[in-house]
C-alpha cells in the first residue's frame, strides 16, 4: 500500500528511499595545511570488491602528509574533499565481495593507500590486503602509531639498503617517529648505529632505542648506509657521509642526482608500500612488546584540526600524534 505523507502528500515509496548514511569526518575541501581541515558530516563509504569497511578507533598522523601530492590527487585528478590520516586501527564493520581471511568484528590495523580517503573519520574503506588482524593486548593507539613507521623502516633496511650485521649505518633524526623504528630495527640487525638528534637531551632515549653513537651534527663517514628521517632538505653532508658506492635513503622527496654523482653514492627515494605479511609480523612484535612505540599526544576526532596544527609545536613527549575516534 502506498501511503501519502500527511504534510507533503509525498508517497511512501519516495519518502522511504534510504538516505545516504553519513559519518563524522575531518575533511579539507581545498588544498592547504591544517587550516583547511573541518570536522563535519561526510558520506559513509561503502566497501567495493576486495575492500573492507572499518569502524575506526585510532588514526595516527604523519604531519608531512598534507604536503604529499597523493593526499590531494589520484592519477592527476583532484580528490578534494579529502580525509587525511592513513594509519589506522579499528574493527571490521563490513566486507566487500570476495574478501577472505577477515570477518566482521575483527580488530585490524594497517595503512590506507595515500591517494584515497584516510582514517580521520568514523569509518574508512581500505583494501583487505592493506590491513591485518591484531590481538586485543595491543592497543588501537599503539597499533595505529606503529604501522607506517615500522613498514617504512623495514622497507628501508631490508628492501632498499639490505642492511647486514656489522655494517655502519647513520640515521639523521634517529628518534623521530620513523627514525625511532629505523634505529631499533638497525640495532637488532646487528649494525653499528649512529644517529643524529636535534638536541643532546634526546641522547638517553636514542641509546635506549639501540644507538651506539649519538650526535647533533652529521658526522664524517664513511657509512655503508645513510638514511635521512628528518624531512625537508637533505644536507650535502649526508651524501658525503655515505661510503663510495654506499646507499643514501631519502624519505621525503627524490634526492639530488648531482650530489649523488658528486659523492658516488646510490641515492634512493621510495614511498612505503603496505605488506600484509609485514603487518602480521608487526602485530606479533607488538604483542610481544618487542618494539618501543612512543605516543606523543592524542586528540579526539572533533579536535583533529588542532592535532594537525600541533605539528610544528613542541610536544609533551616524543612519538606519534594520534587521533582517537572511538575508545
Ligand atoms: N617515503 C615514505 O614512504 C615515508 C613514510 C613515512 C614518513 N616519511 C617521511 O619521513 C620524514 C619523517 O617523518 P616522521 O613522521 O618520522 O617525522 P617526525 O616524527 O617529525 O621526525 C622527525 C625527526 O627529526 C628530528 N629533527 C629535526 N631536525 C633535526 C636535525 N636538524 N637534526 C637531527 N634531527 C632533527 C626531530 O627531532 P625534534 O622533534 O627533537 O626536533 C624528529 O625526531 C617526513 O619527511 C615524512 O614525510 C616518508
Amino acid at each position: 500500500m502506498r501511503v501519502a505523507h500527511p504534510a507533503t502528500g509525498e508517497h511512501a515509496s519516495a519518502m522511504d528511499a534510504e538516505p545516504t548514511p553519513t559519518m563524522k569526518a575531518l575533511r579539507a575541501h581545498e588544498r592547504g595545511g591544517p587550516e583547511r581541515l573541518v570536522y563535519e558530516d561526510a558520506p559513509r563509504p561503502v566497501p567495493g570488491a576486495g575492500e573492507v569497511l572499518v569502524a575506526v578507533r585510532a588514526a595516527a598522523i604523519t604531519f608531512a602528509e598534507l604536503t604529499w601530492p597523493e593526499t590531494w590527487e589520484s592519477d592527476g585528478v583532484d580528490r578534494t574533499p579529502i580525509i587525511p590520516s592513513h594509519e589506522l586501527a579499528g574493527v571490521v564493520e563490513g566486507l566487500g565481495a570476495g574478501v577472505t581471511g577477515l570477518a566482521v568484528g575483527d580488530s585490524v590495523f594497517g595503512l590506507v593507500p595515500f591517494n584515497r580517503d584516510g582514517a580521520a573519520a568514523e569509518y574508512v574503506v581500505v583494501p583487505a590486503e592493506d590491513v591485518a588482524r591484531k590481538g586485543s593486548e595491543v592497543s588501537d593507539v599503539v597499533a595505529a602509531a606503529a604501522a607506517l613507521p615500522a613498514l617504512t623502516a623495514w622497507e628501508a633496511l631490508r628492501d632498499q639498503a639490505h642492511l647486514a650485521a656489522g655494517q655502519r649505518i647513520l640515521i639523521r633524526g634517529g628518534t623521530g617517529a620513523v627514525g625511532a623504528f629505523i634505529t631499533q630495527f638497525a640495532h637488532t640487525t646487528g649494525a653499528e648505529v649512529t644517529v643524529t638528534v636535534s638536541s643532546m637531551a634526546a641522547e638517553p632515549r636514542a641509546r635506549g632505542l639501540g644507538a651506539d653513537h649519538v650526535v647533533t651534527d652529521v658526522p664524517a663517514g664513511p657509512f655503508d648506509v645513510v638514511i635521512d628521517a628528518v624531512g625537508g632538505d637533505v644536507p650535502e653532508s649526508m651524501y658525503a657521509a655515505a661510503s663510495p658506492g654506499g646507499t643514501l635513503l631519502v624519505l621525503q622527496e627524490p634526492p639530488s642526482k648531482e650530489l649523488a654523482a658528486k659523492h658516488g653514492v646510490n641515492a634512493v627515494f621510495f614511498v612505503v608500500g603496505t605488506r600484509k605479511d609485514r603487518l602480521e609480523e608487526l602485530a606479533e612484535l607488538l604483542a610481544a612488546d618487542g618494539v618501543e612505540v612512543a605516543i606523543a599526544q592524542t586528540f579526539p576526532l572533533s579536535e583533529g584540526r588542532a592535532a594537525y596544527e600541533s605539528g610544528p609545536l613542541p610536544k609533551p613527549a616524543p612519538g606519534k600524534t594520534v587521533i582517537i575516534v572511538r575508545s
